[in-house]
């Protein structure tokens, strides 16, 4: 299945510039480095250079400007400005969900109390999110096909966080030692930036069970997900 398809009407490069304003401004930007616009990380400045942000509060600061993006949606009606709004959501949403994949779950299955279900369950919500923010792109925006579409992918979403959040990265804090944290919350905030706008990034749906079967059945945590070998079992 491909649902890598990118919402080329509201591309950055296609008349819909993406802003650099941190969100703590009010700016619709998305979290990302510095260098790129985005947010100072919580409480620990700037996690890229100085490896101090626990992955779990970088995963919780991407949530809150979610909610906070979607939120803004409501009050738009104009095709362009929730074109504005839309865009980098969509993004950061599939470059969120990827950096989970690929940083935050093979280590939280080797160590949560209840990590496969946890993480089964994760990557089945990721799916389920993909779907929504892919099926946006085929729509024009504004349109009715692209508000169910936008919905589909906020509710999947809401859900998913508050799950994640209440089991996945609860279960981790619990179990990985905060040098740990501080390494993955590096490579986090690195991935985002490597892929800022969905760049250079396979974004679509991957195999739950796959996955789980994969890491652990590798050197679950050395970097290399091989989400790509996933992808050719469909
Ligand atoms: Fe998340
Ligand atoms: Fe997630």
């Amino acid at each position: 299945m491909n649902t890598s398809v990118r919402l080329p009407d509201a591309a950055p490069d296609h008349g819909h510039p993406r802003k650099g304003e941190n969100p703590a401004s009010g700016r619709a930007d998305h979290p990302a480095a510095p260098e790129t616009g985005g947010p100072v990380f919580s409480g620990a400045g700037d996690g890229v250079e100085t490896g101090m942000a626990d992955i779990t509060s970088l995963i919780l600061d991407d949530h809150d400007w979610f909610r906070r993006q979607f939120a803004q949606l409501d009050d738009l009606t104009d095709p362009a400005e929730l074109a504005e709004v839309w865009q980098p959501l969509a993004d950061l949403l599939d470059v969120h969900a990827r950096a989970e994949e690929e940083i935050f779950y093979p280590h939280l299955l080797r160590r949560g109390d209840d990590a496969k279900e946890e993480t089964l369950d994760a990557i089945g919500d990721h799916n389920d999110i993909r779907d929504g923010v892919h099926e946006a792109a085929l729509h024009p925006v504004g349109s009715t096909a692209w508000l169910d579409a936008v919905r589909k992918a906020r509710m999947a979403n809401s859900e998913h966080m508050a799950e994640e959040e209440d089991e996945g990265l609860a279960d981790f804090r619990r179990h990985a030692d905060p040098g740990l944290r501080e390494e993955l919350g590096r490579r986090f905030a690195e991935f985002k930036v490597a892929h800022e706008g969905a760049r250079d990034l396979d974004v679509s749906d991957i195999d739950p069970e796959g996955y789980v079967e994969a890491e652990l059945g590798t050197g679950v945590g050395d970097g290399s997900l091989g989400i790509g070998s996933l992808k050719e079992r469909d």
